[in-house]
């Protein structure tokens, strides 16, 4: 039996971490499972809607870290975490994505000679300026077990010298949590609610700070999503970061008829993203549920870490705001609405994949 501690702390974990717990719970004698919840995020909409609509287990641990600088919200993850870690002595630490829990988490584990499987490693924007990207680069150096969701992963890896018996395609975890609820999710009464009609509204979501943080940075933004809804609705859940950013620069004015609203549960979002005409975003996870759904998706930022989801014709990059937003927008209307786009190992069972790799590598003994 293997003791596996799953670490929680942001929105983007909780659709990667429900799959793996499900599989791992398929096999009772095989595996005891530890919840650790960081509480990076907290707000109930950013955090437990997603414990529930995902049927995850209340948290066996809950850090109540919350918010703050880098140094300090890692720092105190870390400290919150090695009790933990001490407490329940597992085999495997397994962190997801790239957030400041991830690397917080594996960073403790690691020194501590705890195992790490990091799950969607190996992708990488190359732009050292995104908090992200260091989280990535240094979980990966961190971990016993890169677990990868498409092949420019593993070539990443290889490239910076980590051994390939550490490499192990799994495929995305996330599609794991789409493909089971999407059923579900269409059911979502919210299309109807906000007098929307299927495929005839855009859906946005913002909240990278080289987006949002800066004032003039997001007026343009704004201004450009603005002007898109004077074409077609315009329907923006907005994420935290974001809130506090409008509302101290005082841009409600800028939003014309976009219609805010408070961040959405996974269903809610995953219902109208599936409806959306057209999608706008800055986040990572969505770039890859457009792709899987053949929903188009523009993605305001000069780079993405999922080159796949360009590949496959859904996503496409803006790098810079203003009227490059409406002639992207422009194009994307003019394509068909859905594209047929399936990515290997994107199909619901790659939480069985992490399951049977860290099944075949071992408990803690087997070392390096
Ligand atoms: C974090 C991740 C980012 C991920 C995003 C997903 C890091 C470095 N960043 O960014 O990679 O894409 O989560 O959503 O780990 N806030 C609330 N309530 C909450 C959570 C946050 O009000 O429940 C506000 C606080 O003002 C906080 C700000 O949002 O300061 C930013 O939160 P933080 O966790 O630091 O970063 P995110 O921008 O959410
Ligand atoms: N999401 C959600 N409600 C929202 C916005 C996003 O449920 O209002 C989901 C989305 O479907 C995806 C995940 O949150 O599964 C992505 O998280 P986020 O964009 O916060 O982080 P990132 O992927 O950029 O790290």
């Amino acid at each position: 039996m293997q003791t596996i501690m799953h670490i929680v702390g942001a929105r983007p974990n909780f659709m990667k971490v429900a799959p793996v717990m499900a599989a791992m719970a398929k096999r009772p004698g095989e595996f005891r499972q530890v919840l650790v919840h960081t509480g990076q995020h907290y707000d109930r909409n950013m955090s437990d809607v997603f414990l529930e609509q995902l049927g995850m287990p209340q948290p066996d641990e809950f850090l109540g870290i919350g918010s703050g600088t880098h140094a300090e919200q890692t720092a105190k993850v870390m400290l919150g975490f090695e009790p933990a870690l001490a407490k329940h002595r597992p085999d495997w630490v397994v962190v997801v994505g790239d957030v400041n829990s991830t690397l917080a988490c594996a960073l403790v584990a690691a020194k501590r000679g705890v195992r790490v499987a990091h799950v969607e490693a190996g992708l990488r924007s190359g732009d050292w300026t995104m908090p992200e990207e260091v989280n990535r680069v240094l979980t990966d150096r961190l971990s016993d077990l890169l677990l990868t969701p498409s092949e420019d992963g593993d070539r990443n890896l290889l490239r910076e010298g980590i051994g390939e018996a550490r490499i192990r395609r799994v495929g995305n975890v996330m599609i794991d949590s789409l493909v089971r609820l999407l059923p579900e999710a269409r059911k979502t009464p919210l299309v109807h609610e906000l007098g929307l009609v299927r495929e005839r509204f855009v859906l946005v979501t913002l909240h990278r700070p080289d987006n949002v943080d800066d004032p003039a940075a997001l007026r343009v933004i704004l201004d450009a999503l603005a002007a898109i809804a004077r074409a077609m609705p315009v329907v923006f859940p907005v994420h935290p970061r974001t809130r506090k950013q409008i509302q101290a620069a005082g841009l409600e004015s800028a939003a014309g008829s976009i219609r805010f609203l408070e961040p959405l549960g996974y269903l809610d979002f995953l219902g109208l993203t599936d409806a959306a005409r057209v999608v706008i975003t800055d986040s990572g996870g969505v770039q890859e549920e457009t792709t899987y759904l053949g929903v188009p998706c523009l993605t305001l930022r000069p780079n993405t870490e999922r080159p796949v989801t360009i590949e496959r014709g859904t996503n496409r990059l803006v790098a810079r705001a203003g009227p490059a937003v409406a002639r992207a927008f422009e194009s994307a209307i003019a394509d068909p609405a859905r594209k047929t786009c399936a990515v290997p190992l994107w199909d619901g069972g790659a939480a069985d994949r992490i399951t049977d790799a860290i099944a075949a590598a071992g408990p803690r003994s087997a070392g390096r």
